[in-house]
């Protein structure tokens, strides 16, 4: 039997892998089973967050490219973004009891700001310290997709930001990164995102389940 409580499960990896679209299958599924949950996104997921992310993946696209944000105001951007997020999202939906979906947390900025731009890893665990409030992710689904599924799916996209236009080893390493972290924990499910069939949404629904004791 299900019983209301805190859970907050987690969606990464690289673009193209599918994590927005089996977030909100997931999300659907479970409203289906009448549980009580919310489905958001990094960086945003509030208003003054997704003000930030404008601002974040629209820099890409200025015409002054000389004038492109530094990485430690791109990294400090990410990290204000996720301080409002957890503050008036993340944290008051948890303590309701709620479960909460994310696309994209923690991992994301490991894996693209200090494995792919090498910002210091110290700065970014510091502010952590600060603003994560004791918020870890019961569990995170890590999609890896091949990188040829994952230019396909990319060049479908109408609405493009930054990284889209990353060159290919950029995404290997973020790729590679996300995958690190993974085998240290056992709460993260590395699953394969290429095939494009039901088999995934439903390995993730059955990994959610027995979490939440639903049957
Ligand atoms: P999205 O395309 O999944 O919505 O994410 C927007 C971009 O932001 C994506 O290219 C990954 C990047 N990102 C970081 O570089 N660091 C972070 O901490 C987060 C949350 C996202």
């Amino acid at each position: 039997m299900y019983k209301k409580k805190p859970f907050f499960i987690v969606f990464e990896g690289v673009e193209g892998c599918g994590k927005s679209y089996q977030s909100k299958i997931l999300f659907n599924k479970l409203k289906k089973k009448k549980v009580d949950v919310v489905l958001t996104r990094e960086p945003g997921g509030t208003k003054s967050s997704e003000l930030i992310r404008n601002l974040i993946l629209k820099d890409y696209f200025s015409k002054d490219s000389k004038e492109k944000f530094d990485k430690y105001t791109d990294t400090l951007l990410y990290l204000a973004a996720r301080n409002e997020h957890i503050k008036n999202k993340i944290k008051p939906s948890l303590t309701k009891k709620k479960v909460v979906i994310c696309d994209r947390f923690i991992d994301s900025t490991i894996a693209y700001q200090v494995y792919g731009k090498k910002v210091d890893i110290n700065f970014i665990n510091n502010i952590h310290k600060k603003i994560l409030q004791g918020i870890t992710p019961n569990i995170v689904f890590v999609l890896k997709v091949s990188m040829a599924s994952s230019k396909k799916r990319l060049k479908k996209r109408k609405a493009k930001n930054r990284y889209d236009n990353f060159p290919q080893s950029f995404y290997n390493k973020a790729q590679n990164a996300f995958i690190k972290l993974a085998k240290k924990r056992k709460n993260y499910f590395t699953l394969n995102s290429s095939l494009n069939d039901n088999s995934l949404e439903d390995e993730i629904f059955n990994i959610t389940k027995k979490y939440l004791n639903i049957k």
